[in-house]
């Protein structure tokens, strides 16, 4: 039987050679989870010996990255800030400059609502990355996750569980704020990474994106804004006095959402740049 570091070479070969863009760090993620087993153990023991069930599951996830299945849903995982989440086929892969968002929600949610008992939303939560981070962030807040895909709530639901805030985490389905109707005027902080890619431009995504992953998670009209306008009209009024809203957004849309936030009653909506320097995000606060 061949070693773990025999393995980690060939697969990282076949993946280079389909077109992989860091195969040696796919192929070393997915022989942690044919093994499962950390990478940093695999990095240190190359000379493992490899059982036979264990090169079979590893040879089976590769001939999928080697179709093209995105990674994690191969392995039914995806990291985002410092948690493991459930992701599945129907269900949108969290992204790493969505970190980003979670991540300044969470800061100035800390910064101008100091007292623990609080209510946030996550509109489009997909398998709940920005809004259960936020529990885990800020220990005494309450989520309202909303999304119009089952598939998507259901998903949600099951890494609320895992990361052991199910008690904080309600999920109701529907199309953006129009179930949080009971809630009015009174959540805090609203986020929202809704589809913003237009529809003209949805066949230039890569295959492995249009393949497997939900349209109706990505496009949104035929400049991107569709859910965005629509939110922005009904945004002010379901947020406390001083509550916040943040957008993800393509890297062109800033001026024309930073627009739509004034129009929705926030005179001073701000953009915050991805790692890559371009815009990602449009935050404001209720006056
Ligand atoms: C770009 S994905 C983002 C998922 C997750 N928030 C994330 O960042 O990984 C957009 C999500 O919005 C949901 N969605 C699309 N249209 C919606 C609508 N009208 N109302 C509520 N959710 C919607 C999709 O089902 C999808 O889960």
């Amino acid at each position: 039987m061949p070693s773990a570091g025999e393995l980690l070479q060939r697969g990282a070969a076949q993946l280079k050679e389909a077109g992989v863009e860091r195969p040696w760090s796919e192929a070393l993620l997915l022989l942690a989870w044919a093994l499962g087993r950390s990478q940093a153990a695999l990095l240190a023991h190359p000379e493992l010996v490899l059982k036979p069930e264990e090169v079979r599951r590893f040879s089976l996830g590769l001939a999928q990255r080697r179709a093209r299945k995105p990674l994690a849903y191969i392995t039914e995982s995806k990291s985002f800030l410092h948690w493991d989440f459930f992701v599945r086929k129907g269900v949108l892969i969290p992204r790493p400059e969505t970190e980003l968002l979670a991540e300044l929600a969470a800061a100035q949610v800390k910064r101008y609502f100091p007292a623990d008992d609080l209510l946030l939303a996550d509109i489009g939560t997909g398998c709940g990355a920005i809004g259960l981070s936020l529990l885990l962030l800020l220990p005494g807040a309450r989520l309202l996750a909303v999304d119009s895909s089952p598939r998507a709530l259901e998903t949600a639901k099951i890494n609320a569980r895992r990361l052991g805030v199910e008690s904080r985490a309600f999920f109701v389905g529907g199309d953006l704020l129009a179930p949080l109707g009971p809630w009015r005027g009174n959540l805090a902080c609203i986020t929202a990474n809704l589809p913003y890619i237009p529809e003209g431009e949805y066949g230039g995504l890569q295959p492995e994106v249009r393949e497997y992953e939900p349209k109706e998670a990505l496009v949104s009209g035929p400049d991107g804004l569709d859910h965005y306008r629509s939110l922005l009209a009904e945004a002010g009024k379901t947020l406390v006095s001083g509550g916040l809203l943040l957008v993800e957004i393509g890297d062109r849309q800033g001026e024309r959402v930073l627009k739509l936030f004034r129009r929705g009653g926030f005179p001073a909506p701000e953009i915050k740049k991805d790692l890559a320097g371009l815009d990602r995000i449009v935050w404001a606060r209720k006056p």
